[in-house]
């Protein structure tokens, strides 16, 4: 297949709309990273988007909307889930929330779960290919399935060039991280993924705190625990850089070594826009400089700090060739 280049522009947004409505798929950005659009629903549209990621089918898919409104058409939403759409969407937080009978989803996105993941993004491009679609829009992050997500078009390309329909060349995306995923649990609020809006703030939102549990235990062996990996070899909370390894720093400090620094000045946000990107680019240098590893600064782990240390720890977790090699 021959991936084609959209533009920003009125006519750019028109061919992926025709794209789309042919069961085709396009990665457009969002404010948090890339998503691989398709139409949530139709099945044929969601089976590709998960053929050219290589993801398993039984993971389900971000299900994006315009508003609200068309939010409340999909999703049963209680008065807490309604506040939270109402206080934090657009934006970066997505909500699991039980799926209406009458929704025409397809079972795939959901990976016949009756739950949907359901969220309505902050960008200019990302709300207008969706009202001019008209329709709900599957996207997971538009990277192969266990790899680092795209900030940047290139970073669509470098994984899925020819797998894909089209991508937009919308320039890089603001926050850096994927959505928080909040799920309710009965009627208890429950971390499902750290992401690019604070827990801080939904537990502030909804005047109680949030259950961050399940998200902190990502260990199990064979979970999906290794994740947003890189080629190399990650080691965290590193003081400094080994003489076999790549430096990603973060905060004032100076190294000898080849590195680079998620931020100088120690900002959060920065460093989460960084993020993947960094990951990327320190991967390259590994290569190039011929080392096997990258050692990482220690990150706090308050707001955006507590998504960005999630990513690296799936990115540092043993993979399955490691338990491949213990046998
Ligand atoms: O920022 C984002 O969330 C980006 C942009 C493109 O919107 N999307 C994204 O999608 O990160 P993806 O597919 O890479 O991650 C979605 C996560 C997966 O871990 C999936 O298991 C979970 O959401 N998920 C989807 N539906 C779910 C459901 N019904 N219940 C629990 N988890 C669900
Ligand atoms: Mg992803």
């Amino acid at each position: 297949m021959n991936t084609i280049m959209l533009s920003d522009t009125p006519r750019g947004v028109r061919a992926a709309v025709g794209i789309l409505r042919q069961g085709g798929t396009v990665a457009f950005p969002t404010e948090t990273v890339y998503g691989l659009g398709g139409d949530a629903t139709n099945d044929q549209a969601v089976a590709r988007i998960f053929a050219a990621k290589g993801r398993p089918s039984f993971n389900p898919l971000i299900v994006h909307v315009s508003d609200l409104a068309q939010a409340e058409a999909i999703t049963e939403m209680s008065s807490e889930a309604r506040a939270l759409g109402a206080a934090f969407w657009p934006g970066p937080l997505t909500l699991v929330l039980p799926r209406r009978a009458a929704s025409d989803l397809s079972e795939l996105a959901t990976a016949g779960l009756p739950t949907v993941a359901i969220r309505v993004p902050d960008h200019d491009l990302a709300r207008r290919l969706l009202g001019e679609f008209g329709g709900p829009l599957a996207a997971p992050s538009a990277n192969l399935s266990g790899r680092v997500s795209a900030t940047r078009p290139e970073h669509v390309m470098d994984g899925l060039d020819g797998r894909i329909s089209g991508v937009f060349d919308a320039g890089p995306t603001r926050v850096g991280l994927e959505s928080t995923i909040l799920a309710f649990d009965g009627d208890i609020p429950v971390l499902l993924r750290p992401g690019g809006l604070p827990v801080e703030a939904i537990a502030e939102a909804l005047g109680r705190p949030v259950d961050t549990r399940a998200a902190r235990h990502i260990t199990a062996p064979g979970q999906l625990a290794s994740h947003y990996a890189p080629r190399a070899r990650l080691r965290l909370e590193a003081s400094g850089p080994g003489p076999d390894e790549v430096w990603l720093g973060f905060g004032p400090v100076s190294v000898l070594r080849p590195g680079l620094n998620l931020s100088p000045s120690g900002d959060l946000m920065e460093a989460a826009a960084n993020l993947f990107a960094h990951l990327r680019a320190a991967d390259a240098l590994a290569t190039e400089t011929g080392v096997r590893r990258i050692a990482v600064a220690s990150v706090p782990r308050t707001g955006l700090g507590l998504a960005i240390n999630d990513r690296l720890e799936r990115a540092a977790a043993p993979r399955p060739e490691d338990y491949a090699a213990a046998l």
